[in-house]
């Protein structure tokens, strides 16, 4: 039992609360085992999963793409290095597409993000009568399309 952690124990090193700890666990994405007082007992290493749990989240994964992430490490074991690296490219595509989602987020503050609110003078420029509608719902602009080139 030494290096097993109590869900409290575990709620407190990771920082999420014991109640998500037990959606994850019926969600499959983590696993506990019962100690002979009935009560849940997770090996430490779960606390690197919940940490990629969250982060996953904070980047906009879904809880059921994590799981397919995470179904990707060997059960019954704790993951090395290696099974680690093997969630990698999917992983290292979302953080790239994210960071340049932000990028776009602070670029465009001040921007006509071609949302079709034309409350600003310079949509007059970017998003004449609301141009950026054709390419489809939302601030078209934040999301990668791109305002029409403007008279040289
Ligand atoms: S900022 Fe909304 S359409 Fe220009």
């Amino acid at each position: 039992m030494a290096f097993l952690m109590t869900i409290g124990e575990v709620s407190r090193r990771s920082g999420v609360a014991s109640s998500a700890l037990r959606f994850y666990e019926e969600r499959g994405l983590i696993t506990s085992q019962r100690a002979g007082s009935g009560h849940r007992r997770f090996p430490r290493s779960v606390l690197r999963r919940i940490a990629f749990i969250v982060f996953a989240q904070r980047i906009g994964l879904s809880l059921g793409e994590i799981g397919t992430e995470l179904e990707k490490l060997p059960p019954g074991r704790v993951p090395s290095q290696r099974d680690w690296a093997r969630l990698s490219s999917n992983w290292t595509a979302r953080v790239d597409e994210r960071i340049a989602e932000l990028e776009r987020l602070r670029a465009g503050l001040t921007e006509c993000i071609g949302c079709g609110c034309l409350s600003l003078d310079r949509c007059r420029l970017s998003n004449p009568g609301d141009r950026a509608a054709g390419f489809g719902p939302g601030p078209r602009y934040w999301i990668g399309d791109h305002p029409p080139a403007r008279p040289g």
